[in-house]
C-alpha cells in the first residue's frame, strides 16, 4: 500500500475522537493534511456540508454519528465508512449498498475482554463477592467459608459458542471447569467442551450459565419462568449479552426465592442513555448480583484493536479493493497492486454486466490482466486489473464507458 510518498487523492473524516492509533494508520498512508480529525459527533447537516466541502472519501465515526441516507445521498465522494465500534446500526446499509459505499467495523475486537470479564464473574459469584464486597463497605467484618467454592471442576453451561462463548469457553476449561454449551448451530468444539442437546440439558446440568448470544425475536425472554425452572438450584446467571434476553421479573423472583443464588449482569432491558442517566433496576436490590454498566467490552486494548482493526481495513480497502469483513458487500479478498490500472466496478447483481465491462476494453484494445469478482444478493463487486499503458484511447474515456453500463453503482480508479 504505502508507496514512497502518501496518496493525497483520499480525503479522511474521523469523528467522535476515534483512537490515535487509527489516526497514525491514516497518516502514514494519507500525509496529515488529508486527515481531519474531530472529538465529537457531527449533526446531519453539519456532517453532509464537511464531507461535501472537504470531498471526504473516508468517514471514520463511532456510535453516536447517523449516516443517514441523506447524508449519503449528498457524499458523491464518499466510498466508505468505517464504524470503530461493533455495531453498525447508526449507518444506513441499505442506503450505503446501494450508493456503492462499503460499510466496515470491528466485530472482534472487544470479545477477548467480556470473555475475560465473563470469568472474573465466574469466580467472583462462586465466592460471594458481591456481599462481601458490599458489607466491607459498609464496615462489616465478615469472615466465614460459608457458601464460598472454587470453580475448579464445577460446570459452566454456555448459551450461544459463538466468538464470545468460544473464549469464555477456553479460559473456563485453563480454570479446571467442565464446559458445556448450547447452540442451535452445529459448531466446532474446542477441547473438550460438551455440547448439549437442547437449551433444556445444558440448564438441567451447569452449575453457572452464562448467556452469549445475539438479540433477535428467538432470543428475548430466552431465560424465562420455564427456563430458570430447568435450572440446578441454587445456580448462578452471567449475562453479558443483552438485556431482553433474560425476564428480569423471573429473575427477581429466582433470586428472592433462592432458586438462583447469584447473578452477574453487564445489560439490562432499559440502561440509562448517557452517564448522566439514573440507573433504576429491580436488581439493585439484591446484594448478591454483580451489577456492571455495559462494559463487558469496554476496555484499553479492544480501544486500541478496533483502531488499528478498522483503519486497516479502510486503507485496504481504499488502496486494494479488498472488502474482506465489509458488513454490506460482497467479500473479496484481492491480491495486491501490480503495475497494471487497478479499477474498482460495482454495479446491480444481474446478467450482462460483466459481459459489457469487457466488452469496452476488448473494443479498445485494451488488456485485462486480472478480473476479481463477487457477488452477494443485489450487488456485485468488480475488482480489474489493466493494461492502459500505450492505450490510444483516454483513460477518463474508458471511466466514462464503463460508468454508463445500466445498472453501474459506483466505478473508481484505486
Ligand atoms: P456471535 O455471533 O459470535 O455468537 C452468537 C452465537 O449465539 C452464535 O453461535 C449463534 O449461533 C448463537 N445463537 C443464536 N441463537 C441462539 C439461541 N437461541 N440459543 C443458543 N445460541 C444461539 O456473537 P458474539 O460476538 O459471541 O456476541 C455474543 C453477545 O455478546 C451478543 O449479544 C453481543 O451483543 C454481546 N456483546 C456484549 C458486550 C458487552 O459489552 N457486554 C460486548 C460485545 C458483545
Amino acid at each position: 500500500m504505502s508507496q514512497n510518498s502518501p496518496n493525497t487523492n483520499v480525503q479522511v473524516l474521523l469523528l467522535e475522537g476515534v483512537s490515535q492509533e487509527a489516526v497514525r494508520i491514516f497518516e502514514k498512508e494519507y500525509g496529515k493534511q488529508n486527515i481531519e480529525y474531530i472529538t465529537y459527533a457531527l449533526q446531519e447537516d453539519e456532517l453532509i456540508k464537511k464531507l461535501q466541502e472537504k470531498k471526504v472519501t473516508i468517514l471514520g465515526i463511532r456510535s453516536k454519528t447517523k449516516v443517514t441516507r441523506k447524508v449519503l445521498e449528498s457524499a458523491s465522494n464518499l466510498v466508505t465508512v468505517g464504524c470503530f465500534c461493533i455495531g453498525t446500526n447508526q449507518v444506513d446499509l441499505n442506503a450505503a449498498k446501494e450508493m456503492g459505499v462499503t460499510v466496515f467495523n470491528a466485530p472482534f475486537s472487544n470479545t477477548r475482554s467480556v470473555a475475560e470479564l465473563v470469568i472474573g464473574a465466574t469466580i467472583s459469584l462462586f465466592r460471594g463477592l458481591g456481599e462481601k464486597n458490599i458489607k466491607m463497605h459498609n464496615g462489616e467484618w465478615c469472615k466465614s467459608a460459608k457458601n464460598s467454592y472454587e470453580v475448579r471442576g464445577k460446570n459452566i453451561g454456555l448459551v450461544g459458542y459463538g466468538n464470545i462463548g468460544i473464549q469464555a469457553g477456553v479460559l473456563a476449561s485453563g480454570l479446571g471447569m467442565n464446559v458445556y454449551y448450547y447452540d442451535p448451530i452445529d459448531k466446532l468444539r474446542i477441547g473438550n467442551a460438551i455440547s448439549c442437546k437442547s437449551l433444556k440439558d445444558l440448564l438441567s446440568v451447569a452449575d453457572v450459565i452464562s448467556l452469549h448470544v445475539p438479540d433477535i425475536p428467538q432470543t428475548r425472554n430466552l431465560i424465562n419462568k420455564e427456563a430458570i425452572a430447568q435450572m440446578k438450584d441454587g445456580a448462578f446467571l452471567i449475562n453479558y449479552a443483552r438485556g431482553s434476553i433474560v425476564d428480569i421479573d423471573a429473575l427477581d423472583e429466582a433470586l428472592t426465592s433462592g432458586k438462583i443464588c447469584g447473578a452477574a449482569l453487564d445489560v439490562f432491558p432499559e440502561e440509562p442513555a448517557s452517564n448522566k442517566e439514573e440507573f433504576v433496576s429491580k436488581m439493585t436490590a439484591h446484594e448478591n448480583v454483580l451489577l456492571t454498566p455495559h462494559i463487558g467490552g469496554s476496555t484499553t486494548e479492544a480501544q486500541t484493536d478496533i483502531g488499528i482493526s478498522v483503519a486497516k481495513k479502510l486503507v485496504s480497502f481504499a488502496e486494494v479493493g479488498t472488502t474482506d469483513g465489509a458488513v454490506n458487500m460482497p467479500e473479496l479478498n484481492v491480491p495486491k497492486k501490480s503495475e497494471h490500472t487497478r479499477i474498482n466496478h460495482i454495479h446491480n447483481n444481474v446478467p450482462g454486466v460483466m459481459r459489457k465491462i469487457n466488452k469496452i476494453f476488448a473494443d479498445n484494445n485494451i488488456n485485462i490482466a486480472g478480473q476479481f469478482l463477487q457477488t452477494s444478493g443485489s450487488v456485485g463487486y468488480c475488482v480489474l486489473d489493466v493494461c492502459l499503458d500505450g492505450s490510444a484511447v483516454e483513460v477518463s474515456q474508458i471511466f466514462k464507458e464503463l460508468k454508463e453500463i445500466e445498472g453501474t453503482i459506483k466505478v473508481r480508479e484505486l
